[in-house]
């Protein structure tokens, strides 16, 4: 990854327009003097919380708490890194970047790694060409036509066509310039065991474009036509660029609708996804194949929180999907499973039921560790005493992972009544999550997420898998309750910290005296101090300066950014706000000394409200001034 100069993360922003750039994600209108508002691109939400301040170039959302500048939207947006997000806006917004202190070396790998990526990408337009334009593909069009896709889902993946000659991309890239070399790198060229001469590696096959998480082509995946050819998918090699168990198919194009829902659909195959977004249903990507590796798990968790495997009922499906358990297990990623109809993968489901049957199909989907049971079910012989045992010993672990739940009870019952012995027999037979924790508390928002108290893992219930839609709060957001849910909790000292210090931002002039008088160990908690020290440094323009990975800091100051540009500057206001924080921190002070019984609590309290009646006086005056104003 190049580091690029510093001056250049300032050229970049001051060439993006954020009112455009997050106009691409939801849409805006304008709700003040500089202020624009729309529906989050963040969470769910019917009124729009989420406000722009293209003045400071932030944005910030009071349903969800996301926030930050340009570079952070790219980078939740987009699922990428600063340098990622950097080099996506400068290409976007035109401005070239420079890489600082780059040895010889690595500037000539990097060129021809660009070379690589370049000529990649037009072999996507040459097959995609080819396939709308040669009469040679009039076959693969019918059998795309045949399968049901549209020309729009085809051209929106740049599905295309490889030619069946030996030569006919080798001969094009040499005219663009590319040597033979080049080609063979990039994945695309074969070389002859004899001579060694080079020829096209995807030939008479359907290709589709393998691109990053921005769209860039890193390789191809290539259907054969017809039944003589093999293998039936034929795949770039791994190399330089290219590294199959790197990515998951389709996730630039899913990364919006996966975001928004905070879930992904994971399938099997190209076809697949393919057919899914035609469907409509758009945070759809594929895993190609079944063997999921660890990093494909870890682009699925970018995706989205909640993942949704939608994998073949067959055995190489299921394999995959306790593969995922155990990778999801480590990360705090909620596992779903999506039933699949037998002998169905969803490209079939679509083709062969519809849209809507197939959206019913995505809405079934089960906690994984539901799956797991009925897994061992499936697989037991429940016709004698000893295959009972069997699947009792065999769901002991699965059922070790669930706390005591309505989901637990359920599937509790379940087992009994296969196995057809009563449920309290069966129950005393399998261990409980957390069994031994002191006061087993009751279960959070109707499923097994009751966090904590589930050996000490994290991740609540289904040992990972998040049991019953992924612990209390995860739950709450899919029974539809308002946004207020989502709200991050401040407490009543931060939040009028927070208050005071937008105030400040508000009041630039005066803000620059109070603060440098203030003592830094005033302020609440270690978070609202970083806070303190970045606007008391930035007071003019608190955008600039902060840091590329502390997304906290970046959406705190977001927060505040967005509420100032709300505010009119008031000395008045702004001591105001200091004498609250005050009277706050004196409250507490006082509950402190009540419940110790060290005494003074006259003293507190007598100058807690004096603060409070010089606060009330303040407050009231900053409300004249601003009537009398306007
Ligand atoms: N795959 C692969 N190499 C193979 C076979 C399969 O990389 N030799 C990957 C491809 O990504 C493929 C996925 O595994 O999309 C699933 O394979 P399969 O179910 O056989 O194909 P489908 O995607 O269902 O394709 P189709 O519907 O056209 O048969
Ligand atoms: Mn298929």
């Amino acid at each position: 990854m190049p580091r690029y100069e510093d001056t250049d993360k300032d050229k970049v922003r001051d060439a993006v327009d954020l009112v455009d750039l997050i106009s691409t994600r939801t849409e805006l209108r304008r709700s003040g003097p500089g202020e624009y508002k729309g529906l989050c691109p963040f969470h769910d939400e019917r009124t729009p919380s989420f406000h722009v301040t293209p003045d400071k170039g932030m944005y910030y959302c009071f349903g969800c708490g996301a926030g930050g500048d340009a570079f952070r939207f790219v980078q939740e947006t987009e699922g990428l890194d600063f340098v990622g997000a950097l080099e996506s806006l400068a290409q976007r917004y035109g401005i070239e970047l420079t890489v600082a202190d780059e040895d010889p070396a690595a500037a000539e790998r990097r060129r021809a790694r660009e070379r690589l990526m370049e000529l990649l990408d037009r072999a996507a337009s040459f097959y995609e060409r080819f396939l709308w334009e040669s009469a040679e593909a009039e076959p693969a069009r019918a059998y795309l036509r045949d399968r049901g896709f549209t020309e729009e889902t085809l051209r929106t993946f740049r599905v295309g066509y490889a030619p069946s000659a030996w030569d006919k991309l080798f001969m094009a890239s040499r005219r663009q310039g590319y040597g033979a070399r080049e080609l063979f790198d990039a994945g695309l060229g074969l070389r002859s065991k004899g001579e060694g001469r080079l020829y096209d590696r995807f030939r008479r096959r359907i290709t589709f474009p393998l691109c990053d998480q921005r769209g860039r082509v890193l390789g191809f995946g290539a259907r054969a036509l017809g039944k003589d050819q093999q293998p039936k998918y034929l795949n770039s090699p791994d190399g330089d660029i290219f590294h199959k168990g790197d990515i998951v198919y389709g996730s630039h194009l899913a990364r919006s609708a996966a975001t928004k829902a905070d879930e992904v659909i994971a399938t099997e195959g190209y076809m697949d996804v393919l057919a899914l977004h035609q469907a409509g249903i758009e945070n759809a990507v594929c895993i190609m194949g079944t063997s999921l590796t660890e990093r494909q798990v870890g682009e699925l968790a970018k995706l989205g929180k909640t993942v949704l495997l939608a994998l073949d009922a067959d055995s190489a499906g299921q394999e995959a999907m306790m593969k995922a358990s155990r990778v999801a297990a480590k990360s705090k990623l909620n596992l779903r499973v999506v039933p699949m109809p037998d002998g169905l993968d969803p490209a079939d489901v679509v083709q062969q039921e519809g849209a809507d049957a197939a959206r019913e199909m995505v809405g079934r989907s089960v906690p994984f560790v539901r799956f797991q049971v009925e897994r061992e079910l499936d697989r037991a012989d429940l016709s004698h005493a000893e295959g009972k045992d069997a699947a009792i010993a065999a769901l002991r672990p699965v059922f070790a992972t669930l706390p005591p739940s309505a989901l637990r009870q359920e599937l509790l019952a379940h087992v009994a009544g296969q196995v057809g012995l009563d449920e309290a027999l069966v129950s005393s037979w399998l261990p409980v999550a957390g069994e031994r924790a002191a006061a087993p508390a009751p279960p959070r928002g109707g499923g097994p997420g009751g966090g904590g108290q589930n050996g000490g893992r994290r991740n609540g219930g289904g040992g990972g898998f998040g049991g019953g839609g992924g612990g209390g709060f995860r739950d709450d957001e899919r029974f539809g309750s308002s946004s207020a849910v989502l709200t991050p909790r401040v407490s009543p000292l931060a939040q009028a910290e927070g208050d005071f210090l937008a105030q400040c931002i508000a009041t630039p002039d005066v803000a620059a005296e109070v603060l440098a008088g203030l003592d830094l160990d005033s302020f609440s908690s270690d978070a609202m101090r970083r806070v303190l020290v970045h606007v008391r440094d930035h007071l003019r323009a608190p955008q600039d300066g902060l840091p590329e990975d502390d997304a906290m800091l970046s959406r705190s100051v977001a927060k505040l950014v967005t509420k100032a540009a709300d505010l009119a500057p008031s000395r008045a206001a702004l001591q105001g706000q200091l004498a609250n924080i005050e009277v706050l921190r004196l409250t507490g002070q006082i509950a402190e000394a009540l419940a110790s019984g060290t005494g003074g609590v006259a003293a507190l309290r007598q100058r807690r409200d004096q603060l409070a009646t010089r606060r009330d006086a303040l407050i009231a005056q900053a409300i004249d001034e601003q009537a009398s104003a306007s």
